[in-house]
C-alpha cells in the first residue's frame, strides 16, 4: 500500500472511537465514492457534482501550475476533474512525462518521477483542494500525424516539424490504436477489445495504475476508456458489434474490481443507445426501480418514465415528429438570433439515427447493466456527433440551427437519464461542449491530428461544411446552451456533469510539455500572450472564461441543493 496523506485522517477518526476495529471496517468503505439510493455516496454523504475535463493536468512539469489550476477549479465549484491516466509513447521522449513505452513487441511502464509519480502528485494536490479525480485508462482515438509530417508522432521539442507539441491534444496520449499498431495481427481497431495479447498488455497497464491508487478515496472512480467504439482512426473489422464492446466492458470492469474493490468502474462511452440490439445483460423487471421497490420514494429522480425498449422506440418516433418545431419553442430563454431549423427531411421509414442504431458498436444501456459497471457515462459534443433521431443525420453547424442544437441536447440528456434509471445506476455526463467562433481555428476533432483549417478541405468535422467560416456559436450562445443542459441534467437527476474543457493561463514553459513558446500561444485562441493549457476547440480564457465559470458555479450550487431536497 502506498503512503498517502489521507490515511492519518481516516485512521485518526477511527482511533478516537471506542471500538476501533468495527469502526475501521464500517468507516472504511464509506470514504470511497459508492452507490447508495441510486445516487453517489462519498465519505458518508450524498454526493452529486459539477466537474471539468483537463486531460493534460498531470503532465504539467510545474506543481505550482497544477496548484493554481486546482485553486481556480475549486473556486468555480468544480468537485471532480476528469483526466488521462495514460500517456503512451512509442519511443522515449527526450523531455517531459510519459507513462508507458510501447516498443519492440513489449511494453514498459514508467513509475519514475516523470512517470506514474506525476499521477501520484496530481491526486495528492487534488486532495488538498477537496477535488476528486476521475481517471480514464485509455482512449479510443489516437490518430498519428499525417505521413508528410515527420516524425510521425509529435515531437517533444518546440522545434518540431509537426504543428502541435506532444500531448497538446486529447488524442495524443496513445490509446487503443497504439496497442493495435504494435501488437495487432489484422491491425483493425477492434483487436484492442478481442486480441488476447493486446488484452494481456492492457491488463498489465491497468493493474499497475489501479493497484497504485486502490486505497486512495480521492480517486473518484476508474473509467475504462474515453469514448470506446468499434470505429476509430484505423478501420474496424465487420465482426465488431455492440456485443464485442459490451463484453470487453464486462471483462475489464470485473478485472478492475478484482484488484480494487474500493472504487466504482465506469465506461467513458459516448452514450449511444441501441434498443434493437441483442443484449448481453438484458434488463430484468427487478432492475428497474419502481415506487414499490423504494426507488422513487427514497430519491427524487428523472421525471421521464423508465425507459423500456418499447418506450425508447416510441420516444424516438415522438422526437422525430417534434424535431422541426424544436427551435421554435425552446424550453429555455436563449439570447441571440438563430435561423429556423433547416428543413429537416422527415424519414418515416428510415432507421433511428446513428446515436440510436448501434452503428458505433455501443449499446450504453447494455454496458451499464454489466454487473461490475458502477455508473453510466455519456457525452454531448454536437460539433462532432449527431444526437437527433433523423436517420439522415443532417450535418448542420450548431450556430445555424442553435435552438434545435440546444433542444436536441436536452432530449439527449433526458433520454440518457431515463435509460440509466431503467438500469437503476447513477449517471454522469462526462464531457459536454460547443465550439465557439473564437475556437473555430483551433478546433481539432477527436479523429484528427491538426486543427480544422477552414478552406483546406478537412472533412473530419461533423456539422460543419468544410471551408465554411463563421460556424461557431457566440460566447453567449455557449453559456445559454450550457445553462440549459446543466439545468436539464440536474432536473433529470444526473449525478454529475463535467464540462469540456478547462483552460489555464500563465503556465510555466517547459521542454517536453505542451506549455511551450511559441506553439502554445499560436495554437490557442481567446486572447492573452501567456502560455496556456491545450485548447482543442473548447477552451476559454479571459472574460469568456469568467462567464463560463459563473455558469458552472451556479450549476454546482443548484446540483447540491437539488440533491438535498
Ligand atoms: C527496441 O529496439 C531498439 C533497437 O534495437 C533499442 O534501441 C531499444 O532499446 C529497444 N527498446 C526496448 C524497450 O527494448
Ligand atoms: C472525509 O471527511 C474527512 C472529515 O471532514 C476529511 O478529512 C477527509 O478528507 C474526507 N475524505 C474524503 C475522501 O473526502
Ligand atoms: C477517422 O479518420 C480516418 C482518416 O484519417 C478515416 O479513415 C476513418 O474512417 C475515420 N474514422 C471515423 C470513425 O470517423
Ligand atoms: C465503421 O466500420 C465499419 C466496418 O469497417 C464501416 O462499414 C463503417 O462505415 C464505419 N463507420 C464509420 C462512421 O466510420
Ligand atoms: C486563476 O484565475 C486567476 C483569476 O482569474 C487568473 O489570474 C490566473 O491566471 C488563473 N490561473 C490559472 C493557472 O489559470
Ligand atoms: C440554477 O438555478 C437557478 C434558479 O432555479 C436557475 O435560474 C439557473 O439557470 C440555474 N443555473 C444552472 C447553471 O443550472
Amino acid at each position: 500500500m502506498r503512503p498517502s496523506s489521507w490515511l492519518p485522517a481516516v485512521l485518526g477518526a477511527a482511533l478516537v472511537a471506542a471500538t476501533p476495529t468495527p469502526t475501521i471496517q464500517k468507516r472504511w468503505p464509506t470514504a470511497f465514492a459508492s452507490v447508495a439510493d441510486g445516487g453517489f455516496s462519498l465519505n458518508g454523504s450524498k454526493f452529486s457534482f459539477i466537474g471539468t475535463n483537463a486531460y493534460w493536468l498531470p503532465y504539467l512539469n510545474s506543481d505550482e501550475d497544477i496548484v493554481n489550476t486546482l485553486t481556480n477549479m475549486s473556486a468555480a465549484g468544480i468537485k471532480v476533474v476528469r483526466t488521462w491516466a495514460f500517456n503512451d509513447v512509442t519511443s522515449v521522449p527526450t523531455a517531459g512525462s510519459w507513462l508507458q513505452l510501447i516498443q519492440n513487441g513489449t511494453t514498459t511502464i514508467n513509475d519514475g518521477p516523470n512517470g506514474l509519480q506525476r499521477l501520484d502528485r496530481l491526486v495528492e494536490l487534488a486532495e488538498q483542494h477537496g477535488i476528486y479525480v476521475l481517471l480514464s485508462l485509455t482512449n479510443n482515438w489516437n490518430p498519428v500525424a499525417t505521413p508528410s509530417s515527420t516524425p510521425a508522432r509529435r515531437d517533444d521539442t518546440a522545434s518540431s516539424a509537426t504543428p502541435l507539441p506532444r500531448n497538446f491534444l486529447s488524442n495524443d496520449y496513445g490509446g487503443m490504436d497504439a496497442y493495435v499498431r504494435e501488437f495487432g495481427t489484422s491491425k483493425t481497431h477492434d483487436e484492442f477489445y478481442t486480441d488476447p495479447t493486446i488484452r494481456t498488455f492492457f491488463e498489465k497497464y491497468v493493474q499497475a495504475v489501479v493497484s497504485r491508487f486502490a486505497n486512495n478515496p480521492f480517486v473518484f472512480a476508474w473509467e475504462l476508456a474515453n469514448d470506446p467504439r468499434c470505429n476509430s482512426t484505423i478501420p474496424t473489422s465487420p465482426t465488431c458489434t455492440t456485443q464485442t464492446i459490451t463484453q470487453w466492458h464486462a471483462d475489464l470492469s470485473k478485472f478492475i474490481r478484482s484488484i480494487d474493490p474500493n472504487h466504482l468502474v465506469s465506461s467513458g462511452d459516448h452514450g449511444f443507445l441501441c434498443p434493437t440490439c441483442t443484449k448481453l445483460f438484458p434488463l430484468t423487471p427487478k432492475a428497474a426501480p419502481s415506487a414499490a421497490a423504494g426507488g422513487a420514494s427514497t430519491r427524487r429522480r428523472s421525471r421521464a418514465a423508465v425507459m423500456t425498449k418499447a418506450r425508447l422506440i416510441k420516444k424516438i418516433a415522438e422526437d422525430r415528429r417534434a424535431a422541426p418545431r424544436a427551435a421554435d419553442a425552446p424550453t429555455v430563454k436563449i439570447r441571440g438570433a438563430w435561423k429556423a431549423p433547416a428543413k429537416a427531411k422527415r424519414q418515416e421509414n428510415g432507421g433511428p439515427g446513428s446515436a440510436f442504431d448501434g452503428s458505433s458498436g455501443v449499446d450504453s444501456q447494455d454496458i451499464l447493466n454489466a454487473p461490475d459497471i458502477g455508473f453510466g457515462s455519456f457525452q454531448l459534443l454536437p460539433d462532432q456527433n449527431n444526437y437527433d433521431t433523423n436517420p439522415n443525420d443532417a450535418i448542420v453547424p450548431p450556430s445555424a440551427n442553435f435552438g434545435a442544437t440546444v433542444q436536441q441536447g436536452i432530449n439527449w440528456i433526458q433520454t440518457q437519464a431515463a435509460s440509466a434509471q431503467a438500469v437503476g445506476k447513477p449517471l454522469v455526463l462526462t464531457a459536454f461542449g460547443l465550439v465557439t467562433q473564437a475556437n473555430e481555428v483551433v478546433f481539432v476533432p477527436f479523429n484528427a491530428s491538426t486543427p480544422v483549417n477552414p478552406g483546406a478541405g478537412v472533412s473530419t468535422r461533423k456539422r460543419q461544411t468544410p471551408g465554411e467560416l463563421g460556424t461557431g456559436v457566440t460566447d453567449d450562445q455557449r453559456d445559454d446552451a450550457y445553462t440549459a443542459w446543466l439545468n436539464a441534467g440536474i432536473q433529470a437527476g444526473l449525478q454529475g456533469m463535467t464540462q469540456y474543457q478547462w483552460s489555464s493561463v500563465g503556465l510555466t514553459p517547459s521542454d517536453g510539455t505542451f506549455v511551450q513558446s511559441p506553439n502554445a500561444q499560436q495554437q490557442t485562441a481567446g486572447g492573452g500572450t501567456l502560455p496556456q493549457s491545450p485548447n482543442d476547440g473548447y477552451g476559454t480564457l479571459g472574460q469568456a472564461q469568467n462567464a463560463e465559470q459563473g455558469v458552472l458555479q451556479d450549476a454546482s450550487q443548484n446540483i447540491t441543493s437539488f440533491l438535498l431536497q
